[in-house]
């Protein structure tokens, strides 16, 4: 066999061609098969998230709408007023009263449901507003939203509410970080209970969590404050 036959050669110049040439197709197709793949799809989901995040009104898809996930304008009626604000439908309550509408009564601590901090009242019942979205609670097709009660629409001319003032008789508070969401919760419960008992004041205010430990000092306080409000309102 002459040295023109031998297969190791033929081999030895397809390589020695490919590098002249610089990157061979099968290097290309290796290279696309181990990251380009990852690589390409990144770029597109960075597409697709630039247009969406461009898209601030409601869509039309098909039969239904779809907001967001851009910034949408909507209204909250908060402390009997009606706030507008733009922000994206992924926003909770909590972030939107905070962030948006400078109401900052409402505390930010666990942000999943468990420590009561950030206890509003939305439509009469005390809620976690870090596990609420605005958007639900919005305005929504013409249609007033949520009645929402924070923590700064409780004393409007600046006289401190009864549930208040019996958290400084009783000395119910001692860094204060909870007593925004206790004082909701219980002004909650009050407006509903006007003559409680022990078990249901200590079974009310067990979603509201306090590393002071001020719990008897709290619950004197709704005993005092539900005989002070009389009908449940103040
Ligand atoms: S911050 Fe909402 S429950 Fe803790
Ligand atoms: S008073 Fe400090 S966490 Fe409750």
């Amino acid at each position: 066999m002459s040295r023109r036959d031998d297969p190791k050669d033929s081999v030895h110049d397809d390589k020695a061609k490919r590098s002249k040439r610089g990157i061979g197709r099968r290097d290309f197709v290796k290279l696309v098969g181990g990251t380009g793949v990852a690589v390409t799809a990144e770029v597109l989901a960075r597409q697709q998230l630039a247009t969406a995040a461009a898209t601030t009104q409601e869509t039309v898809v098909g039969g239904g709408k779809v907001i967001g996930p851009g910034p949408v304008p909507m209204t909250l009626r908060v402390n009997g007023e009606a706030k507008k604000l733009t922000v994206e439908p992924r926003v909770t309550l909590l972030d939107a009263l905070r962030n948006h509408l400078d109401l900052t009564g409402a505390k930010k601590v666990c942000d999943r449901g468990t420590c009561g901090a950030c206890t509003v009242i939305v439509n009469g019942k005390a809620t976690y507003s870090c596990t609420a979205l605005a958007i639900d609670v919005a305005d929504h097709e013409g249609k007033p939203g949520a009645d929402i009660r924070t923590i700064e629409g409780l004393a409007p001319e600046g006289k401190l509410h009864p549930v208040s003032a019996s958290f400084v008789d009783n000395d119910a508070q001692q860094c204060g970080f909870c007593t925004p969401g206790f004082v909701m919760a219980c002004k909650a419960f009050i407006e509903k209970h006007h003559n409680p008992t022990a078990e249901q004041v200590k079974e009310a205010l067990g979603g509201n969590l306090c590393r002071c430990g001020t719990y008897m000092g709290v619950r004197k306080v709704v005993v005092e404050a539900a005989m002070k409000m009389k009908g449940g309102h103040a």
